[in-house]
Order: C-alpha cells, then sequence, then structure tokens
C-alpha cells in the first residue's frame, strides 16, 4: 500500500529579544568614547538599521532561545512531550560542548529523551535547520519539531571595529514543525562554498584552556554584498522552480535581515513588489540565524502573515552558506 504524501507544517511561531534596545545614536556614543567614529546617519542609510538588542553578560543563547520555544509552543497548543526532535540554528552556542539545544531541552522540561542537536551554517543556519527537521519529518522519522534559530551575538563583537559592530544584535526565534497531510514545507535549496571562508569569519577556536586565533567576527563587507545580491536570486529561483511556482504567487518574501540594501536588490530581482518583503533589520539589526524567523513571528503575530500565505524565506552568512525554502503557512 502507498503512503499518501506527507509534508511538515508550521503549527507555531515564537520570538524573544532581550531587553536592552540601543539605537544607532546611542551606539555611536559609546563608540565615541573609544574614539571609534559612527552615525546613525552612516547606520541608517548603508544598512536600514535603527537599533539592535543587546543581551547582559550573564544571559545565554539558551535562555533567549527558550522564551521565543516557549512562546512558539504556546502558539501551537500541543503537548511539550510530544516533541521529538530540537535543532537549534546557532553560531554562538552557549558553550563548546554540550549543544545549545540540549540546554534548551533541559530548560524546557522535556524528559522524553527526542533527539537534539546544534547547527552551524551561520546566518542560514534558520533555513538549514528548517529543511532538515522538514526532512526528518517526511522520513517519518519525527513527528513534531522545534526549530529555533538563536544567537548572542553581540559576544562576538569588536567594539573597536566600526564595520561590524554596528551591523549585528541578538535575538531568537523558534517555530514548531508537525506532520500533516496539507502542504507546508513545499521546497527548500541549501548550498555552500567553503572557498569563500575568509570574507565573514570567527576563526578562533580554544586550545590548551584558552582562545586561539581571532575570536571576533571579521567580515569584507563589499564582497560578501556583491556575492549576497547574486546567490540570494539564484537560489530563490531554485526554491521557486522545485516548488513548481513562479515569484508572483509569494504572498511573503522573508529574506535574512542583514542590509536592507540587500534585500531591496533581491526583491526587485525576483520582480516582487517591495510591500511584500517582511523588514525587521531597522528593529533588530542583523541577529543572524535568528533574523528570519525572528521576522515570521512578528508577521505572524501582527496578522499581516494568515494562514494560507506562500512563503518564502532566504539567506545568505559565513562559510559561505546560503539557502531558500518555500512554506505554505
Ligand atoms: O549576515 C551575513 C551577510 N552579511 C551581509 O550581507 C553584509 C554585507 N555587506 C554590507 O552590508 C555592507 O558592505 C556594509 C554595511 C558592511 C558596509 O557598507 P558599504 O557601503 O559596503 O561600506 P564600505 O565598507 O565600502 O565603507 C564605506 C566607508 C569607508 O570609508 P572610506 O574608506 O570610504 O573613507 C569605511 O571606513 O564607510 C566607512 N565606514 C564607516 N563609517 C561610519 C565603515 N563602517 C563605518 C561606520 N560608521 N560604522
Amino acid at each position: 500500500m502507498t503512503q499518501s504524501p506527507l509534508y511538515s507544517r508550521i503549527i507555531g511561531t515564537g520570538s524573544a529579544v532581550p531587553p536592552d534596545c540601543v539605537t544607532n545614536q546611542e551606539l555611536a556614543g559609546r563608540l565615541a568614547a573609544r574614539g571609534i567614529e559612527t552615525s546613525d546617519e552612516w547606520i541608517a542609510t548603508r544598512t536600514g538599521i535603527r537599533q539592535r538588542y543587546f543581551a547582559a553578560p550573564e544571559a545565554m543563547t539558551s535562555d533567549l532561545a527558550l522564551t521565543a520555544s516557549k512562546n512558539a509552543l504556546r502558539a501551537a497548543d500541543i503537548d511539550l512531550q510530544s516533541i521529538d526532535l530540537i535543532i537549534i540554528a546557532t553560531s554562538t552556542p552557549d558553550f563548546v560542548l554540550p549543544s545549545t539545544a540540549c540546554a534548551l531541552q533541559r530548560k524546557l522540561g522535556l524528559r522524553n529523551h527526542c533527539i537534539a542537536f546544534d547547527l552551524q551554517a551561520a546566518c542560514t543556519g534558520f533555513v538549514y535547520a528548517l529543511t532538515i527537521a522538514d526532512q526528518f519529518i517526511r522520513a517519518r522519522a519525527c513527528q513534531t519539531a522545534l526549530v529555533v534559530g538563536a544567537e548572542i551575538f553581540s559576544r562576538l563583537l569588536d567594539f573597536n571595529d566600526r564595520s561590524t559592530c554596528v551591523l549585528f544584535g541578538d535575538g531568537a526565534g523558534a517555530v514548531v514543525l508537525q506532520a500533516s497531510e496539507q502542504a507546508g514545507v513545499i521546497s527548500s535549496a541549501l548550498h555552500a562554498d567553503g572557498r569563500h571562508t575568509d570574507i565573514l569569519c570567527a576563526p578562533g577556536r580554544v586550545s590548551g584552556g584558552a582562545i586561539c586565533g581571532q575570536a571576533f567576527v571579521t567580515m569584507d563587507g563589499q564582497a560578501v554584498f556583491k556575492l549576497a545580491v547574486h546567490l540570494l536570486e539564484k537560489v530563490a529561483l531554485e526554491a521557486l522552480d522545485k516548488a513548481r511556482m513562479s515569484a508572483a504567487q509569494i504572498d511573503w518574501l522573508i529574506p535574512h535581515q542583514a542590509n536592507i540594501r540587500i534585500m531591496q536588490g533581491t526583491c526587485r530581482k525576483l520582480g516582487l513588489p517591495l510591500e511584500r518583503m517582511l523588514v525587521t533589520v531597522d528593529q533588530h539589526g542583523n541577529t543572524s540565524s535568528a533574523s528570519i524567523p525572528l521576522a515570521l513571528d512578528e508577521a505572524v503575530r501582527d496578522g499581516r502573515i494568515a494562514r494560507g500565505h506562500t512563503i518564502m524565506i532566504e539567506g545568505v552568512g559565513g562559510g559561505l552558506t546560503w539557502g531558500a525554502a518555500v512554506i505554505r503557512f
């Protein structure tokens, strides 16, 4: 007997940001005290960022993931113990080991021995994590997955480097994904090219009880910018092709929120009106793997995204990694 096709569907979304909201002006003031010159005008015009949130020194990535997950679980209205897979996309885990996903499992009070692991694909992490959870569900290896993007990216920032420290912020977003006969994740496309390692990296490592190398993030912004616009268009078209859909059928484009100019460029290349793109980079800055689920949750909660809408998520990040997915909400 043939089994009916199975999909994974998003049944709840949630997000969290830490309490400390830092405006461009405030950040410019803090940097001026270090002799570093920047301005609200430079940051806002070059990136679209107006503010970001920074976590307190004692906060953990799993704490932000926990709040976002609780919100997503409340929206999904399911029994916590039915979660049988946790994936956290993060470049800023609590520890080298164990995984942040195991910390989240403990903090949630999940005692069902479900699968839990972290995934490192930088700013494309959430697209990777969602795709992998979808594959677990389609393979009937799991029923209900908690997929999280969570970062305390401020820990990687060198506040003497104005070309990076004004760009990033902290936050988390989560979705509950469940097996369904109704369409959910329709298609996805994932890629990586390790030849571009050097243009966006934090090449520190722990050795002999100390951090060796450069633990702060460094970026050749222009090189990433050029690749990003090209790769995001290509991967979006690939995901659409796999879904047998055209860009005109997309209700909402949710790009990784790094730079408004990159986002608008991709949107235009796809022939989509800018009104169909979700923008939260102004509020959160670049929160790496958290940016897509943060934007998704905001639009679900304020009612812009409704059941039946077709969404495209897409991202590019260190590695380089890039990917896109088409989702029926
Ligand atoms: O999340 C992963 C994906 N990441 C991205 O997609 C980021 C991609 N790259 C970008 O978003 C942009 O390249 C940046 C926002 C990082 C930089 O914007 P840009 O228009 O490429 O600026 P630039 O690096 O060419 O710098 C222009 C000028 C330079 O001064 P000179 O050499 O022209 O005199 C910089 O020194 O702006 C200067 N500058 C700043 N000035 C004030 C760099 N950072 C700052 C700053 N404040 N914070």
